[in-house]
């Protein structure tokens, strides 16, 4: 018999008086027991197979041949249950399943680690591998796959084509060296090259004597995993006009916070004949249009996430609740001011004596600094544009200034940076001396020049961090509860 999914039985429109609903009879449902309450001639299963935030109530009659073990079943006993589509007069739900035969498929050992009382997220970041079994999880999980697939809906719908940029790469998009290497040398004694005297003073090598062979590695090259698959969507972007990529990236970066992880995932749109108002146009449409399908097709999830936020006593998120802010958000206009005018709103703010780090002018804005624009000065999400060059990457369009570059930042509420992105650099000259300058080599870039040597155009692009979006789409505080298995230093755990 084949296996219905609770999410299609619940919408199942069921006749008023509790009769038969028409071709309801001998369903079968798969899942796992959220709760059982055993009564005296029945017992009351709710039922939840992942198919939707809302459970099944599976009634159990005591005639039935194994009561005795069924009504025995606590919270993650797996189940196949054969029956009857009823409506049901019972708070809540308004069908409910009356089973004619239920099979046991996987009892719980009683050391299960999931309770009915409410599990703290943190005890459940230990349980990894079981958190996929909770309501909240669940929810979130559902919607981290809802924002895969409208991604791919709005960059396709737009003439986007999703290009698949590697993983292993030689090139050092962010120029900030913060790579995994990638490797097949012998790390405990690999093969090296001694270093010229000149050498050994220089910065990294620290008085070594040697340096590793890389000529003898796997790629014949250092090789690391990518922090970006941008340049290659550049290379791309120059010739199908429009494209993304959607994969993993992974940092090195010591980040111990509940926003960074070492792996994660990366949307990172890039289009030829764009310029920086384009592109914030762009990505105002994107964050909007991700808001937009998840209030239309993940409602319950929201619901369930809000209320749950609603329990929590140290929401750092929340002020109004979760449904009205994305509702609001999904129509504001984004405020656009410049990294100039940031810095002018931050030092006459109240709030710039309690600042950790004191604001001038040059400085790279912190957590604390976009909290603030975002939070309380402008009270929504604010693109900030028009960074100083020297605290961004190498590749961003330089202004006529001589100070400023064509970036921006996407600030939202409760995260700080939500997307960063930037018109890129088109004219050869300028980017083959801002990477000399910055003391990169310029062989490393050849093919990345080679971009703006042959019919080079004007194009940009961002890159929205995913499990960033999905914080702010779910309420969720931390960044590793919106990633099935989080990376972060110290932890590989799963
Ligand atoms: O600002 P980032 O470093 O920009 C880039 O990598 C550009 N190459 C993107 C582009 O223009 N194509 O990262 C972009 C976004 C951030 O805004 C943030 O959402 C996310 O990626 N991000 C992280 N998310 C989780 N953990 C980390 N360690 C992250 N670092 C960046
Ligand atoms: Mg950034």
């Amino acid at each position: 018999m084949k296996r219905s999914l609770i999410k299609d039985l619940l919408k199942l429109d069921c006749a008023v008086n509790g009769a038969d609903v028409n071709g309801a009879d001998n369903l079968v449902v798969k899942g796992w027991v959220r709760s059982l309450r055993k009564g005296k001639s029945f017992s009351f299963i709710m039922l939840n197979d992942g198919s939707s935030q809302q459970s099944l109530q599976i009634v159990a009659d005591s005639q039935l041949a194994n009561y005795d073990d069924v009504s025995k079943m606590t919270m993650g006993y797996c189940v196949s249950v054969q029956g009857r589509l009823v409506s049901s007069s019972g708070k809540g739900q308004s069908v409910e399943l009356q089973a004619q035969s239920i099979e046991i498929l996987g009892e719980v050992a009683p050391e299960y680690p999931l309770q009915k009382k409410a599990t703290s997220l943190e005890f459940l970041r230990e349980v990894a591998h079981l958190r996929a079994r909770t309501n909240t999880f669940g929810a979130v999980f559902r919607m981290r796959h809802a924002l895969s697939l409208a991604t791919h809906k709005f960059f396709s719908d737009r003439g986007f084509y999703y290009v698949h940029t590697p993983i292993i790469t030689a090139s050092d998009c962010e120029g900030a060296g913060a790579m995994f290497k990638v490797t097949t040398l012998d790390i405990d004694s690999p093969a090296t090259l001694p270093l010229s005297k000149n050498q050994q003073g220089q910065q990294g090598h620290q008085g070594r004597q040697e340096k590793l062979d890389y000529t003898k590695d796997y790629f014949s090259r250092a090789a690391h995993l990518t922090v970006s698959g941008q340049l290659e969507a550049e290379c791309f972007a120059l010739g199908l006009g429009a494209v993304y990529t959607f994969g993993p990236t992974f940092r090195a970066e010591n980040s111990n916070t509940p926003r960074h992880l070492s792996e994660f995932w990366m949307i990172e749109p890039e289009v030829s004949f764009c310029d920086l108002d384009q592109l914030a146009d762009l990505a105002t449409d994107y964050l909007q249009f991700l808001i937009g399908y998840v209030l239309d097709n993940y409602f319950p999830e929201l619901t369930f996430l809000q209320e749950l936020q609603g329990q929590q006593e140290q929401q750092e998120q929340q002020n109004e609740g979760l449904v009205a802010r994305l509702q609001q958000v999904r129509e504001a206009k984004f405020t656009k001011i410049t990294y100039t005018e940031a810095i002018t709103i931050l030092e006459r703010s109240t709030a710039s004596k309690q600042f950790e780090f004191k604001v001038s002018w040059g400085m790279d804005l912190q957590t604390e600094h976009e909290r603030y624009l975002t939070e309380q000065h402008f009270r929504g999400p604010v693109i900030v544009t028009d960074y100083p060059q020297e605290i961004k990457a190498f590749y961003m369009k330089q202004n006529s200034d001589g100070k400023t570059v064509r970036a921006m930042d996407v600030l939202v509420p409760g995260i700080g940076e939500i997307m960063g992105g930037s018109q890129r650099e088109d004219d050869y000259q300028k980017l083959f001396k801002r990477i000399n300058d910055l003391g990169l080599n310029p062989d490393d870039y050849w093919w990345y020049l080679d971009l703006r040597k042959f019919g080079s155009a004007p194009h940009s692009g961002f890159g929205l961090g995913l499990e960033r979006a999905l914080m702010y789409i779910t309420g969720m505080n931390n960044i590793r509860d919106v990633i099935p298995f989080p990376r972060y230093p110290g932890s590989a755990e799963f």
